[in-house]
């Protein structure tokens, strides 16, 4: 601990959930942080890395029930960054895809905090890369958007902007899954364009569910979170890639009447 000084705050990128993700400037880092701030989606394992005597705070928000507001998390961090101690935020994937961590970032400088980003592999390319589904494959596709369904039900979004895409990541698209489907194919996205659910990936649990957009869109895909989709023709390379169980598991449910 420093107490006479401002602190600092890294903002650090956990990675998909494999500990063996984690970057070693990751490693290295976190041996010099005094308070752990560390999300849902991190690795406990990942927690090994940080000093015995660091204090490991859990700020995890569930999707619906927020267990802790982003406001006190900013409130940890400038309370122990001004108390003169280094706190490492652990986020999930990459802190600054859909993570909030630029948020993070911002009020820590507004606080004279000085603040450095140690990025992380981000789910939303390596977990359909560990999959075998690549995000750009030549002559399949060329470009690729990751987007968010969090919070889209009901919108009036111009779901338009996703109909170009050659391959479309979704993050946090389980609980409005059936929706997004709708609303790409009203906007121009092919009903029989295959789509993949990976559930945990990187993580032991890995879970594949195929499908078209179709399916999705008619609630006829069982999922779970945390997962990506992945919509688009790269999705036919799984079986070129990683042919084969047991990465591969469709389960599809009925049609709902
Ligand atoms: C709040 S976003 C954070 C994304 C993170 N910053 C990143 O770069 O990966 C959480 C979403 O990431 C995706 N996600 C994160 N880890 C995952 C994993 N191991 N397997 C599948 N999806 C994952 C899920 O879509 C989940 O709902």
């Amino acid at each position: 601990m420093r107490p006479e000084t401002t602190g600092k705050l890294y903002l650090i990128g956990a990675g998909p959930g494999d500990p063996e993700l984690l970057t070693v400037k990751a490693v290295r880092v976190l041996r010099e942080c005094d308070v752990i701030l560390y999300d849902r989606l991190v690795s406990r394992e990942i927690l090994k890395y940080a000093r015995s005597d660091a204090e490991r705070v859990y700020v995890g928000k569930h999707q619906g029930e927020q267990e802790i507001t982003q406001q006190a998390i900013f409130e940890l961090i400038a309370r122990h960054s001004l108390a003169g101690r280094t706190v490492g935020r652990l986020k999930g994937g990459d802190p600054l895809v859909f993570g909030r961590g630029a948020e993070e970032w911002a009020v820590a400088l507004e606080h004279g905090i000085e603040v450095e980003l140690i990025p992380g592999i981000s789910s939303a390319i390596a977990v359909p890369g560990l999959a075998g589904i690549p995000l750009t494959f030549r002559g399949v596709s060329q470009s690729f958007a990751v987007i968010t369904a969090h919070c889209r039900e009901g919108s009036t979004e111009d779901w338009s902007r996703y109909a170009n895409v050659d391959t479309l990541v979704v993050l946090m698209g389980v609980a409005n899954r059936a929706f997004l489907a709708q609303s790409l194919i009203a906007a121009g996205r092919r009903g029989d364009e295959p789509a993949a659910f990976i559930e945990n990936g990187s993580l032991p649990g890995q879970r594949i569910v195929v499908s078209s957009l179709a399916g999705i869109a008619e609630g006829r895909i069982d999922v779970c979170s945390p997962a990506v989709l992945v919509i688009g023709d790269v999705v036919n390379l799984l079986s070129r890639l990683a042919p084969g169980p047991p990465v591969q598991s469709a389960q599809a449910l009925e049609p709902r009447p």
